[in-house]
């Protein structure tokens, strides 16, 4: 098969060469970002006189031809064409003849390729934010009963003092809520086209490259092209920002594998986000939320990838660039199929509030509201404070009960200034309800926060 660059060669190439050289067989995912992108270029082409209108619409129709073929599956993929662009212009040409040897006037492989990804990429920026979106809002349809839900917040994985389960899952919210942001703004720094830019110096051909940008969507033109042609920021910043989505899930994923064990009982996932085991008929597994947390490592694994295939690269393309699209169709499909299953896995879940109050009573939750009192209401220094409640719950441990049950008498002994009121201090409901300051766990302060992210959905 003859190349399409093959006018210096004396020799066929080798068809391991062919092999290895060839990125079709993944590429060929943007063949739509590919096809639109040359019809703006022959627009542009014929809009500044270089194509006439006939041969414009023949471009046209063929494309439209190409991009039926494609998508219906009859399209020839031969890795003797080597990569996508050349395969469609081939094609092109096979049904239109003379008019598909102009389109690649004023364009290179390399700005074609880099407006291709840069444009799938961005496209994949805003689908994940809407994904985010809809995980936020079930996060939120979870909370809202849950405002009064008592559950130990942890610090070490040791009981710390008692929050309410609301107000756990709107930490999640904050995140999701920021991984929403940084999709946002690597899509605004990164909206401009590098069509144009040609092979790596631009071209001496009178284009017009606000046009295709306009009709590609961009916001703008790149300004450098030797930068642009060579640039691959907007593939590492979404492996970036989906390796930092990824990594709040699996913590979440990681919580929803304690939740849903026998120690906690906090949650139990709905049998059709389980998997059984093939020797042991009692078990239900958590293969959910433990595959979200393995996959995260897969995802860590291509932003390191591209990162150190970009790092000692000179100046301006290089095929060593080609290595960037595996890696983020990965990632992509990785990030979209786990918001997914987690959304459906969290709106499917039953909540067990007995059990995230019964794992309050124990590790006495509501020692910091005892030392909290003897400084309110007492007037004693906080160190002080401290120590008199070490003693309480040293108490409590020889008595085999949690501090929040501890009756009067015992704590007017430890120090005779602890008064009657004392015992309201002691609840872990009053605990919990007690932390209003802002961003707290209060059940008002919770409800801001719901209302927060309900307003930011909204926006
Ligand atoms: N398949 C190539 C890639 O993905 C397209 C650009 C090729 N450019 C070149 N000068 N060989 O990077």
């Amino acid at each position: 098969m003859q190349k399409m660059w093959s006018g210096r060669f004396s020799t066929q190439t080798s068809s391991l060469l062919d092999q290895f050289n060839a990125s079709i067989m993944f590429d060929r995912k943007l063949y739509a970002e590919d096809i639109e992108g040359s019809v703006a270029h022959a627009r542009m082409l014929c809009a500044q006189g270089i194509l006439n209108s006939d041969e414009l619409n023949q471009i046209e129709t063929g494309m439209a031809q190409v991009r039926e073929e494609i998508a219906s599956d009859r399209f020839e993929w031969r890795i003797g064409d080597e990569d996508l662009h050349m395969a469609i212009e081939k094609r092109l040409t096979e049904i239109i003849g003379e008019a598909g040897k102009k389109l690649h006037t004023a364009r290179s492989r390399n700005d074609q390729v880099a407006v291709d990804f840069r444009r799938f990429v961005l496209r994949k920026n805003s689908e994940l934010i809407l994904q985010l979106k809809a995980l936020i809002q079930v996060l939120i349809d979870l909370a809202k009963p849950h405002t009064h839900t008592l559950l130990p917040g942890m610090t070490h994985l040791q009981h710390a003092q008692p929050i309410n389960f609301a107000f756990h899952l709107m930490a999640y919210a904050a995140m999701f809520k920021r991984d929403i942001e940084r999709f946002e703004s690597s899509h605004k720094r990164n909206n401009f086209s590098p069509l144009g830019c040609a092979a790596l110096a631009g071209t001496p051909h009178n284009i017009d490259r606000s046009m295709t940008a306009q009709e590609l969507g961009f916001e703008s033109v790149s300004i450098n092209c030797l930068d642009t042609v060579s640039d691959r920021d907007f593939a590492l910043e979404i492996l970036f920002n989906i390796s930092t989505m990824m990594m709040h899930i699996s913590r979440m994923a990681e919580e929803l594998v304690l939740w849903s064990s026998y120690e906690f009982r906090f949650v139990e996932l709905s049998d059709a986000y389980s998997t059984g085991s093939s020797i042991m008929p009692q078990k239900k597994n958590p293969d959910v939320p433990e595959l979200l947390r393995g996959k995260t490592g897969r995802v860590f694994g291509n932003l390191i990838g591209l990162l150190t295939v970009m790092k000692g690269l000179p100046l301006a393309y290089n095929k060593d660039t080609q290595e960037d699209k595996e890696g983020v169709f990965d990632s992509v499909e990785t990030a979209q199929i786990s918001l997914e299953i987690l959304k459906e896995a969290l709106s499917t879940m039953t909540i067990k509030p007995q059990y995230m109050y019964q794992a309050c009573k124990v590790g006495h939750l509501s020692a910091t509201d005892l030392a909290d009192y003897l400084v309110q209401h007492c007037g004693i220094p906080f160190r002080e404070a401290h120590h008199i409640t070490g003693r309480a719950v040293a108490k409590a441990e020889t008595m085999g009960i949690d501090l929040s049950d501890m009756d009067f008498e015992t704590l007017h002994v430890i120090d005779e200034r602890i008064r009657k009121n004392v015992l309201d201090y002691l609840s872990i409901e009053h605990s919990m309800n007690a932390r209003t300051s802002e961003g707290g766990t209060a059940t008002l302060r919770t409800m801001e926060q719901i209302i927060y992210f309900e307003n930011y959905l909204k926006d």
